[in-house]
C-alpha cells in the first residue's frame, strides 16, 4: 500500500497510508501525540528505574523510540527497546523525517535517529552505550516475544476501523505475557471493544485524558 509524508499541526512529520487516509500519528501533532501518550503516560511511570525495557508494536517512523532515547540518554539511564514492524520504512522515507531537527537540544539525536533506522533487523544492536535495540521484522500475528521481560508496551498499531484483528485478545495476550507484573500497556485508543479485549486477557484498565484532539486513551496494567 502506498504511503506519503505529511506535516502535522505541530510541524512534525508523519506518514499517511494513501488508500485508507490513515496516518501514523495524530494530524494534530505527531511529536505532541507521542510525547503525551507514550512518554508522559508510559515512560515517565518508570523513570525512577536505572534500566527500562520497552516493547513496541509498530516501529513505523521510529518516533516513539527516538523520543524515548531523548528522555533517557541525557538522564544516563539504560534502555532496552524491542520493536516489531512488518513493513519497514525505506531510506528515502526515513531520511526526510524532521524529528531530530525539532529536538536540537538532544545532541546525539541526529546520529541516533539515523542508526536506529540503519540497524540490522532481528538481532540486538548496541546503538549507544546506554541503548540496546532489537527491531523484529515480523507480523504481530506471527511474532514470538520474551515473556515477563518488559516494563512497558507501546501499543501503536493502526486504528481499529482499519485493522480490528490487531486489537484482538490473541494479540493482547502476547503483550500481556511479555510484560513483567506491574508493567503497563499504553495506547492512544479507547473504544469499548478494545477495552473488553484487554480486560479479557487479564489487564486492569485506567482511562486517562488523551492528547489534543482525543478525549481519552488507555493504560492497561498487568
Ligand atoms: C500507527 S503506525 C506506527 C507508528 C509508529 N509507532 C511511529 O511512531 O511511527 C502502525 C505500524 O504498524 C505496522 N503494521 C501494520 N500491520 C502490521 C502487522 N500485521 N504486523 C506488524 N506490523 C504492522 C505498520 O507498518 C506501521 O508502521
Amino acid at each position: 500500500m502506498k504511503r506519503k509524508i505529511i506535516v502535522t499541526s505541530d510541524g512534525s512529520h508523519s506518514l499517511e497510508m494513501e488508500e485508507w487516509g490513515e496516518t501514523y500519528h495524530s494530524i494534530h501533532g505527531a511529536i505532541q501525540e507521542s510525547n503525551h501518550v507514550y512518554i508522559e503516560q508510559g515512560l515517565m511511570k518508570f523513570i525512577h528505574q536505572e534500566e527500562i525495557h520497552i516493547l513496541e508494536f509498530g516501529l513505523g517512523t521510529g518516533l516513539n523510540a527516538f523520543l524515548t532515547m531523548a528522555v533517557l540518554v541525557p538522564k544516563e539511564k539504560a534502555l532496552v527497546y524491542h520493536s516489531i514492524e512488518a513493513f519497514p520504512l525505506n531510506q528515502e522515507e526515513y531520511q526526510v523525517l524532521d524529528f531530530p531537527s525539532l529536538l536540537p537540544e538532544f545532541e546525539e539525536g541526529k546520529t541516533l535517529f539515523a542508526t536506529l533506522h540503519q540497524a540490522d533487523w532481528n538481532r540486538e544492536v548496541q546503538l549507544h552505550k546506554q541503548v540496546v535495540i532489537q527491531k523484529l521484522q515480523s507480523k504481530f500475528e506471527e511474532v514470538t516475544v520474551e515473556t515477563n521481560y518488559f516494563d512497558i508496551v507501546y501499543f501503536d498499531v493502526f486504528g481499529y476501523q482499519f485493522q480490528p484483528h490487531l486489537w484482538s485478545e490473541e494479540i493482547f495476550k502476547k503483550a500481556y505475557d511479555s510484560l513483567k507484573k506491574g508493567g503497563v500497556l499504553v495506547t492512544y485508543a479507547c473504544r469499548s471493544a478494545i477495552k473488553r479485549n484487554l480486560k479479557a486477557v487479564g489487564f486492569t484498565l485506567e482511562i486517562v485524558p488523551g492528547p489534543p484532539g482525543k478525549r481519552e486513551m488507555t493504560l492497561a496494567f498487568k
